[in-house]
């Protein structure tokens, strides 16, 4: 076990699939892999280890915000020998080039964080993926015909702001959208050699404030469960 997570070493697959919520990744796991244990609970943040047609896949939450998500891939990397984690998220466009369900692919995460630079002395606002998967998502998206936009994104600490603006170094690097997460997750990878990618799909449209639906995120969850776990598959 480690300080935030009571699965057994061993009981965690080389591939994690991270949704924010605990319970999208209880739907993942019931609904889309077989042979499923729970093997963490702790803090009812959900760890599920099964397979995917044959293959070893963990699903498990990442809370939200860059201090939660920070906490749980250090310790699936360096106590579970995780290779890679892939965040399956839901991010807020700030272009009306984006509509609610686009599903984007994270190039780099452009952040006024201090995260990177003070856990591991990592200068600079903008991180980029690590690793094969992002490449592969790319890749199996065009095998099954699903639309996905490459980008670049903000990973914010803010959702509630009394300026509704976007913000400097969202500008500075021509962000298409915004999360809370992928900037920690990629600081965490490039930091300890690990693979790091993130699959969002827009759930608000910020200019005009457009929305899915409580019902329609299962659609929207779906589409890059799908994505994720195809892309797992070519995964080592
Ligand atoms: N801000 C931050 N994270 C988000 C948003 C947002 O507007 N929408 C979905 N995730």
């Amino acid at each position: 076990m480690s300080v935030h997570i009571k699965a057994k070493k061993g009981e965690i697959a080389k591939t994690v699939l991270q949704p924010g919520d605990p319970l999208r990744a209880k739907y993942m796991a019931e609904n889309f892999l077989e042979d499923v244990k729970l093997v963490s609970d702790t803090r009812n943040i959900f760890y599920f280890t099964g397979t995917y047609r044959g293959k070893e896949i963990t699903v498990g939450a990442s809370g939200m915000g860059i201090p939660s998500i920070g906490i749980y891939s250090y310790e699936l990397f360096t106590e579970y020998e995780v290779d890679t984690i892939i965040r399956i998220g839901t991010c807020g466009a700030y272009t009306t080039d984006l509509k609610v369900f686009d599903m984007l692919n994270v190039e780099s995460a452009a952040s006024e964080s201090t995260y990177a630079k003070f856990a591991w002395g990592i200068e600079g606002e903008v991180l980029k993926h690590q690793g094969s998967a992002y490449g592969l998502i790319n890749d199996t998206a065009k095998e099954y015909s699903l639309p996905l936009v490459s980008t670049t994104i903000h990973t914010s600490d803010i959702f509630y702001h009394k300026d509704p603006g976007i913000p400097a170094v969202a500008t500075k690097y021509n962000c298409s959208a915004v999360e809370m997460e992928a900037f920690a997750l990629f600081a965490n990878a490039q930091h300890l050699g690990k693979n790091a990618a993130a699959i969002l799909t827009v759930s608000d449209v910020i200019p005009t404030g457009d929305q899915i639906s409580a019902d329609e995120r299962e659609k929207a969850l779906k589409q890059m469960i799908q994505l994720s776990l195809e892309t797992a598959l070519k995964l080592p």
